[in-house]
């Protein structure tokens, strides 16, 4: 797909019309004839008139979903080129374009030929605000589609060798160090709890540490830490065969972060920024980590080990300590994963739960996240559920002695890793639901979706 940016009516083979309120709209008789009311989500296309008219709801992510339903419709056409109105809202028809148009083929041995589309994206007036707004959305979502991609690739050809490949071509397309870690490091530096989650695999582990400087003067240090298991089987708390399909996405939030490293070195953004990815997949065998192992982490804290299938924590622990130890100075350190399945629970599959000590930090992630287009919002700790992760033979423990509250409590058991100093800079995000989801949604394909990126960017650039 082919966008330009235009100022006035272009030829197009077919105009797409987001409707959203009942307007005067030319084709009215024969849009009532079809049964079109121009409600969220619904479509016609009308051949002779060359129109696809998209019903829109009165939101700002409305108008992305729109735009993703008029692109569907004319990729089902051999209409070439279409046109359609953005004015004031450039960046949310880009974004449903290009997030809606993606499709994952990787796997499918018959390619659907498709000629590329040319979309020309009209606006009043053209000048360098519009022209920044388009550069912008288009490498935000192209960031988005990559991680998706990422997220989407089989374990076998996904695992953390490949994950840390991703990060070096990533670095070199966009001048960024990159420093690949591995079990010699672990050992060395104390890191017992990312080292026993990968032991049984016969893929070794790799810690991946992407840094971004900005040519001009750096205004904060920022800090990204991402869950990467390319595959989470659960290990000897081996996951029921329903619950274990999907997870190669258990790579997401790793992805996610990579995805965000991209965009945020495309869009030059004046912060320093470290991505740090903890690549590591869980497997069983006789050289498996197991229930009732003490595991100890950089900081020296103990871990009893009751499950195996709370993997993802003991990986982030080690990832945050080294983040800490390594980066002195951190003005927000976030991480992101798909660390629970009491997240989906709780908040549905389309929101993605947020947590952390400073309250007035985690809202200002939701709002940025809610500004972007992704759905979150908070759940809060409490002193209660700090309690039930205590170990009677270590200093913690991996699973609650509760069911309940279980994103909380592992959120709880993150912020054990967390420095006194760092306390209130760091924000949790628990993307288990959206991250994958196995039906469309919107302008989210079947499958990956890409969370975390969009709403990080916009967070950083209100910084
Ligand atoms: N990767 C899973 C969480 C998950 C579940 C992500 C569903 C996406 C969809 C995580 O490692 C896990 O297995 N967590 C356990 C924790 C439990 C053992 C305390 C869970 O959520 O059941
Ligand atoms: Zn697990
Ligand atoms: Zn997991």
């Amino acid at each position: 797909m082919k966008l330009n940016l235009v100022e006035t009516k272009v030829k197009s083979d077919v105009e797409i019309i987001i409707v959203q309120k009942e307007t005067n709209l030319k084709d009215k008789k024969i849009l009532k004839k079809l049964n079109f009311e121009g409600a969220d989500e619904s479509c016609v296309l009308l051949l002779e008139q060359q129109k696809i008219y998209v019903g829109c709801d009165n939101t700002s992510d409305g108008l992305r979903v729109a735009a993703a339903v008029g692109i569907r419709k004319l990729n089902e056409t051999t209409f070439k080129t279409a046109s359609i109105i953005a004015n004031e809202n450039l960046r949310e028809i880009i974004e449903g374009l290009e997030l809606g148009n993606y499709t994952f083929n990787k796997y499918k041995s018959k390619k659907k030929v498709q000629k590329e589309k040319t979309i020309n994206i009209i606006v009043e007036h053209i000048s360098q605000k519009e022209i920044d707004v388009f550069q912008e959305t288009v490498n935000v979502s192209n960031s988005v589609n990559m991680v998706r991609d990422f997220v989407n690739t089989a374990p076998d050809d996904f695992y953390p060798k490949i994950m840390a490949n991703e990060a070096i071509k990533i670095a070199k397309d966009n001048n960024l160090e990159c420093k690949i870690l591995g079990d010699k490091y672990f050992e060395a530096n104390g890191m017992g709890s990312i080292a026993a989650v990968g032991r049984a695999s016969r893929h070794k582990s790799k810690l991946i540490h992407l840094t971004y400087k900005p040519s001009g003067k750096i205004k904060k240090k920022i800090v990204l830490v991402g869950k990467g298991l390319t595959y989470d089987s659960g290990g000897l708390s081996l996951k029921p065969s329903d619950f274990m399909v999907t997870m190669k996405s258990d790579k997401s939030g790793g992805s996610a972060v990579l995805g965000m490293m991209d965009a945020i070195a495309k869009l030059n953004l004046p912060f320093e920024v470290h991505g740090i990815i903890g690549a590591v997949e869980n497997m069983i065998g006789g050289d498996a980590f197991k229930p009732d192992d003490v595991l100890t982490a950089k900081n020296g804290k103990t871990i009893e080990v009751r499950n195996t299938d709370a993997e993802g924590r003991l990986v982030l622990a080690d990832c945050l300590c080294y983040a800490q130890d390594e980066i002195e100075d951190i003005d927000y350190i976030m991480d992101f994963a798909t660390l629970t399945g009491a997240s989906v629970v709780g908040v549905g599959h389309y929101t993605t739960s947020i947590m952390g000590n400073n309250t007035e930090l985690t809202w200002k992630v939701v709002q940025s996240a809610l500004d972007s287009g992704e759905l979150a919002t908070t759940l809060p700790f409490n002193k209660y559920l700090r309690k039930t992760i205590k170990s009677k033979i270590a200093d913690i423990c991996n699973i609650s002695s509760t069911r309940y509250g279980g994103a909380i409590t592992a959120g709880i058991f993150l912020d054990e890793f967390i420095k006194d100093e760092n306390k209130n800079k760091w924000v949790h995000c628990d993307i288990a639901g959206p991250a994958y989801v196995e039906e469309q949604w919107g302008y989210n394909p079947y499958g990956a979706s890409g969370a975390g990126v969009r709403m990080t960017i916009e967070f950083l650039k209100n910084l």
